[in-house]
Formats: C-alpha cells, sequence, structure tokens
C-alpha cells in the first residue's frame, strides 16, 4: 500500500513539473509564472482541486508517441475565490507551447460542462499556440466543441478570459467568445496568425507587440477589457472582478456588507458642474462619490473613454455604471463609445445587475469618417440594447441631454424605469446655437437678433423642466442627494418585472 501511496505522490510531482524544470525557468526568465503558479494566486489560498493531471495526447505522428506529458498541456480543476465556487483553466505553455490537443481540448470541454452544470463562472488563463500542428483536424475539432460551450455558456455564467503569454488561433477566438478579455502589458500578444505568417502572406513586417499587444487590443481594436502590469496584478484584479459579478445568469447580484451610508449626501456635487456649458468636467468624480467606499471597476478605461463603463455597488450590491465623460470629446456618443456601452448594457442586462446611467451628451459625432463607418448601426446597437434591457434602469441627466442620444441614453421613452436630472440638466433636441441657426436662419446676419433668440431658446429649453412637465423626468433632484436617491430607487426597483413577447431571439444589429 505505502508503494502506491508512493508511486502516486511519484506521478503527482511529474504532471506538476509540466514541460520541465528547463522550460519553467523559460517561463520566469520571461517574466510569467507558470499555469499552477497562476491558479494558486487566482484562488483561495488551498482551495484548488485538479481534474485530469495525468491526462495524455493520444497521437502517433512526428514522433508524438514518445513526446507525452502528463497534464497534456492545461491544467484544470476548481477552487474558490473569496469564498464562492469558479472554475478554472490554465494553459500551460511549457508542455507543446499550450496547445490543444484532442485530449486537452476534452479537458476544457470538461470544466466548460461542469461549470455550465454548476452554474459558476469560469475563467481561462492564456499563455498559448492554438491548435496542436501536430495533431491536425483533431485539434481543430477540439476546437470546435470549446467554442460550442463557450456559446451554450454565454449569457448563463460569466465566462472570464486572461490573457498572459502569446496567444494565437483557437487560443483568440475562444477568449473572443467570453465575457471579458484582460491581458498582461508587454508579455502577451493575441493574433489569429502571428508576424511571421503576416510576413508571409502579406509582406508586412510587424512585431508580435505591434501586431497584438496589450495596447493595441485596449486602445484600437477593443477587443481586451483591460491590461495589467504583471501576472499577480492582472491575477488579482480579475478576483475584484468576480466579486462583482453574479454567479449566474439566475443567482441576482452579489451583496456584501457595505459601511458606506447610502444615505450620504456630497455637497461637493452642487458645483460639479461648470457655469460655462462648454466647459469640461470629470464624470468619474460623480461616479467615485455615488458607488460604495468609491470602489469602481472600470471595464474598457483606455477605450473609446468619451463613454465610461464598469461595476461599482450601491448598499453593497452591484450595479453597472454607464456614463458619458465629458472630458473627452465633450462625451459624444460615436461609433465607438456606442459598441462599448451596448455590450456592457447587454452583459448587465444578461445576468441582472442593474444600471445606472449619467448623462452628459452633446449628441451624435457627425461626419464623414463617422457615417461611412457606419454610426447609424454602431449608434443603434446601444439603443437597442438599453431597450431590450429588462434589468433596473436609473438615469441621471447632469447637463446636457441632446437629440438622438437623449432618446438612446436609457431614457424613460426606451425603458428607464426612474429618470432624475439636476437642476443644471438641458434636455433638447440641440445646443441653443446651432437651434437658433435653423430655426431662425433669415436672421443670421443679425447678431442682436441671434442673440435674443437664443436667449429665448435657452430660457424656454435649456433646463430640466419641459421634459419634467411632461413627466418625461420624474423629479428634479438636488447633485448633492444623489446617492441617496439612486439608492432608494434601485431599492424600490429590486423586484422588477417586465414581461416581453416570446422570440427565439433578438436581431441587434452587429
Ligand atoms: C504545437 C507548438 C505550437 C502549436 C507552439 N508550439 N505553438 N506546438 N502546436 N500550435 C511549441 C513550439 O514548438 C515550442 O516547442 C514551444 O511550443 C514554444 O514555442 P516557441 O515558438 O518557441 O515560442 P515563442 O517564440 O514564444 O512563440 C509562441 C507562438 C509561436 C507565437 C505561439 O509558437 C507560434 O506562432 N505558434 C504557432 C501558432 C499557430 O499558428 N497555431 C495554430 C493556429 S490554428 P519546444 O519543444 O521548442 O519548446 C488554430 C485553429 C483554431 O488554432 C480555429 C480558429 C477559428
Amino acid at each position: 500500500m505505502k508503494d502506491m501511496l508512493e508511486r502516486l505522490e511519484e506521478r503527482r510531482a511529474q504532471a506538476r513539473l509540466g514541460g520541465g524544470a528547463k522550460r519553467i525557468e523559460a517561463q520566469h526568465a520571461r517574466g510569467k509564472l507558470t499555469a499552477r503558479e497562476r491558479i494558486e494566486l487566482l484562488l483561495d489560498k488551498g482551495s484548488f482541486e485538479e481534474f485530469d493531471m495525468f491526462v495524455e495526447h493520444r497521437s502517433t505522428d512526428f514522433g508524438m508517441d514518445k513526446a507525452k506529458i502528463p497534464g497534456d498541456g492545461v491544467v484544470t480543476g476548481w477552487g474558490t475565490v473569496n469564498g464562492r465556487t469558479i472554475f478554472v483553466f490554465a494553459k500551460d505553455f511549457t508542455v507543446f507551447g499550450g496547445s490543444l490537443s484532442e485530449a486537452h481540448a476534452q479537458k476544457l470541454t470538461k470544466i466548460q460542462d461542469m461549470a455550465l452544470k454548476m452554474r459558476a463562472p469560469i475563467v481561462g488563463l492564456f499563455d498559448a499556440g492554438g491548435a496542436r500542428i501536430q495533431e491536425g483536424v483533431a485539434a481543430l475539432g477540439g476546437y470546435g466543441e470549446v467554442f460550442k460551450r463557450n456559446v451554450i455558456a454565454s449569457g448563463v455564467i460569466p465566462q472570464i478570459s486572461v490573457i498572459m503569454g502569446p496567444c494565437a488561433g483557437g487560443d483568440v477566438y475562444s477568449p473572443a467568445m467570453t465575457d471579458f478579455i484582460f491581458m498582461v502589458r508587454d508579455r502577451s500578444y493575441m493574433f489569429v496568425t502571428g508576424p511571421d505568417v503576416v510576413k508571409t502572406v502579406t509582406n508586412e513586417t510587424v512585431t508580435s507587440e505591434e501586431l497584438g499587444g496589450a495596447k493595441v487590443h485596449t486602445t484600437k481594436s477593443s477587443v481586451a477589457d483591460g491590461a495589467y502590469d504583471n501576472d499577480v496584478e492582472a491575477l488579482l484584479q480579475v478576483r475584484r472582478l468576480i466579486d462583482f459579478l453574479p454567479a449566474n445568469n439566475m443567482d441576482g447580484v452579489p451583496e456584501i456588507p457595505s459601511f458606506d451610508d447610502p444615505a450620504r449626501v456630497d455637497n461637493s456635487l452642487d458645483t460639479l458642474i461648470p457655469d460655462n456649458p462648454n466647459k469640461p468636467y470629470d464624470m468619474k468624480e460623480l461616479i467615485l462619490k455615488v458607488v460604495d467606499e468609491a470602489d469602481f471597476f472600470e471595464i474598457q478605461g483606455v477605450y473609446a473613454k468619451n463613454i465610461i463603463t464598469g461595476f461599482g455597488r450601491v448598499e453593497g450590491r452591484t450595479v453597472g455604471i454607464v456614463a458619458n465623460q465629458p472630458m473627452v470629446l465633450a462625451g459624444v456618443l460615436d461609433s465607438d463609445a456606442s459598441r462599448k456601452a451596448a455590450r456592457f448594457v447587454r452583459f448587465c442586462d444578461a445576468f441582472n445587475i442593474p444600471i445606472v446611467t449619467f448623462e452628459d451628451v452633446p449628441g451624435f459625432l457627425p461626419g464623414t469618417a463617422q457615417e461611412y463607418g457606419g454610426l447609424i448601426k454602431h449608434g443603434a446597437k446601444l439603443l437597442f440594447a438599453y431597450s431590450e434591457a429588462t434589468v433596473p434602469l436609473v438615469t441621471v441627466i447632469t447637463r446636457k441631454a441632446f437629440g438622438g442620444a437623449y432618446d438612446v441614453m436609457a431614457s424613460k421613452h426606451i425603458g428607464g424605469d426612474v429618470n432624475y436630472a439636476w437642476p443644471t440638466a438641458q434636455i433638447a433636441v440641440m445646443g441653443a446655437k446651432g437651434a437658433v441657426e435653423i430655426i431662425f436662419r433669415q436672421d443670421i446676419g443679425d447678431a442682436e437678433k441671434i442673440a435674443a433668440r437664443t436667449k429665448e431658446y435657452e430660457d424656454r429649453f435649456m433646463s430640466p423642466f419641459v421634459a419634467a412637465e411632461r413627466g418625461y423626468i420624474d423629479e428634479v433632484i438636488m447633485p448633492h442627494s444623489t446617492r441617496r436617491r439612486i439608492a432608494r430607487a434601485l431599492a424600490m426597483l429590486r423586484h422588477k418585472e417586465t414581461e416581453r413577447p416570446w422570440k427565439k431571439h433578438d436581431n441587434i444589429p452587429l
């Protein structure tokens, strides 16, 4: 018996070594942790339970029958994050570059199936070169099985991907179908085909960083939702994100004890809006002053900065925040901002996370670049996402709510449940100057007349009261009491029920 126990320990020790000491050393030399070290950091200490440690590939081509490593390039299992169960897999770059064989795929699909059955989040730590080239179509088939499960689980359990090394092929397409992607700066890359293939096919010379580094994917392509300086920081931030997320689409948002008084007033908000309507102010200040303990997890923080998206809590319960940012492009809605916010709104709606919208938007961005880029379709995504949302929607208009953007940003008309405005709000078709130049075009040469007309338009429309008179705004509120008003609205809306006609699914303008 003792022998057997020893043999088991030996086999375990061998499996834990992955691709061997030399490759582990190389992994560390590149500033990367190993798959197991990453899992240890992600999960609560000692909570990891591993599956399939002894699985080996079954291929025989290209001498692979002589190259078998237990675990086959991926470590899978489950554990807890602050006591809540999650499933996890971590690609082991030291074993065939973390590439996916048929057996490796079966380990992944087992863990995906378990996560779905248990209705618990799944986190994938990627550091891998895609389909195992020696296996050919068996590996491609394996990816297909993984992709299909990504889609079936979408909207049922949160799926998070962390890109921690060079990733190609299926190791970028599977993350692309998950809810959030995070990267590690300077050592993680995502591309469908790497620089060598790019050179062969297009004769373009490009580095991995230029082709698919964290900067590219967080600022240009919007493929990634955030980037961190190293493995440790990335994993700790993912733990922080998991604390905000429901386990699944039925459980409702997690509730943690909050020591921040929901009725806390903040008098500094009464002077947040500058006297000059064209002067910017930082919408993040309002967000941080409203959410519990100023704890805000931003999603896509460096992409389309004219709109802010992220998670906070009110009375200990998670809320999604969407807010125009007057500091960037005056908070205008363009294609990128619309797509970014639409995806966020849909995530919140799928997982029953109430949405608080802070609005200061001068409209949609005019111009050929936007129109040629499909602003109509992209703007419609946000309009569609808010309109289909059935979660509680609380909106606060701080300043401008102009034109179509007024409708889009969770207005009462498309489903806003509680819509507040600050006394500084201006709810109108457009700014006074633009409006007067159109409706009083005949007076354009006469500066005095135009000034008088502008003043008249401002007095009539540049306030929240025309909308409030119609009930489009439920109440004009004091800025200092914004947190209290939002907290009360969310508490009232907690058991909101809405009926929609049956459909297979909608047809959001993709
Ligand atoms: C088998 C692989 C591999 C792969 C890497 N390795 N990728 N083995 N199949 N796909 C092995 C290498 O042979 C090497 O083994 C070890 O992993 C480390 O790789 P290096 O190339 O030395 O590392 P690095 O220079 O850091 O480059 C990493 C890389 C590169 C960028 C990932 O290896 C690469 O481009 N790999 C191929 C990527 C690819 O084209 N994959 C197929 C995609 S198709 P040794 O023994 O020397 O340590 C696909 C289909 C899915 O995924 C469908 C999508 C819709």
